[in-house]
């Protein structure tokens, strides 16, 4: 019998993540969720649940992707408990905002970091998994951001303009090894990253509104949800036609880039 299928998701906790993981639960994948956030937290907690309830075994990990160690950890680890891994996602990923010329150091170092360095630490380890087993597909989460520049979101757009170049370097390297790498670019979706009042007064800046709460922002410009993203992520993970292009990016940009 074919043992399931495995997914890893990094920043699984909530969010996109989440979604993802649900999605690819519920059609029978065996999941590993890895987040800086304590799998005992609350929000960890039901989305472990959840995927147990959609039928998948769970392994849950505190592990921030800037560190090697939590990284190479959490691969052995998933290798040690489920032999194979067929899709990674590199999910996790923070914002900041500010003007070019006001950034400071911290900020910037900080979302490069994280953003672009941990995306890169999670394709480390997913490649040499996959080119052990032969196959996989890597999904690497850029944003629109990643397409066009934006007003205040220069370390954003930085590191998510950065994961393209990643995912096209990478996808030369192991394609003819079986491995696809591909980028999905979203744009803004409803999710916790979206939930603060300076996500809100951003938004404002940008487009001379005055939002003033996240639902009246949610519901006063174009926004994803979450199962949009989780749709996507779901067929460029395992359809036979998502395995006939790499080191492409996707945009879900709700007309945007027009
Ligand atoms: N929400 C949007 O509008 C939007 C649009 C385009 C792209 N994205 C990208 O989608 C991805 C998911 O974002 P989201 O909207 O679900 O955000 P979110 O803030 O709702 O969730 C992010 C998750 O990543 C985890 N995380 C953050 N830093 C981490 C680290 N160093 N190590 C491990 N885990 C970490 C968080 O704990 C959280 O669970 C990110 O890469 C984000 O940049 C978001």
């Amino acid at each position: 019998m074919e043992t399931k299928k495995v997914v890893l998701i990094t920043g699984g906790a909530m969010g996109q993540g989440r979604a993802h993981a649900y999605k690819y639960a519920e059609n029978g994948f065996n999941v590993v969720l890895a987040d800086m956030q304590d799998p005992e937290q609350d929000a960890f907690k039901e989305t472990i649940a959840e995927c147990q309830n959609k039928g998948a075994e769970v392994l849950a990990m505190k592990c921030n992707i800037t560190s090697t160690e939590d990284m190479e950890h959490l691969f052995a680890e998933a290798w040690e408990r489920f032999g194979r891994l067929d899709v990674v996602i590199a999910n996790a990923g923070v914002i900041n905002f500010g003007y070019t010329w006001e950034l400071t150091d911290e900020q910037v170092e900080k979302v490069i970091n994280i953003n672009l360095i941990g995306t890169w630490r999670t394709d480390k380890y997913a490649a040499q998994y996959m080119l052990k087993q032969g196959f996989g597909r890597i999904i690497n989460i850029s944003s629109t951001s990643g397409l066009y520049g934006t007003p205040k979101l220069a370390t954003y757009c930085m590191s998510k303009w950065g994961i393209l170049g990643l995912t096209k370097t990478l996808a030369k390297e192991v394609g003819s090894k079986g491995i696809i790498v591909n980028a999905l670019c979203p744009t803004k979706v409803k999710t916790p990253m979206c939930e603060t009042m300076e996500y809100v007064q951003f938004i404002n800046d940008l487009t001379g509104k005055n939002f003033k709460t996240v639902e009246e922002m949610f519901n006063g410009v174009p926004f994803l949800e979450v199962e949009d993203i989780s749709s996507m992520v779901y067929w460029m993970g395992t359809s036979r036609e998502a395995g006939k292009f790499n080191g492409r990016e996707v945009a879900l940009d709700l007309g945007t880039l027009q």
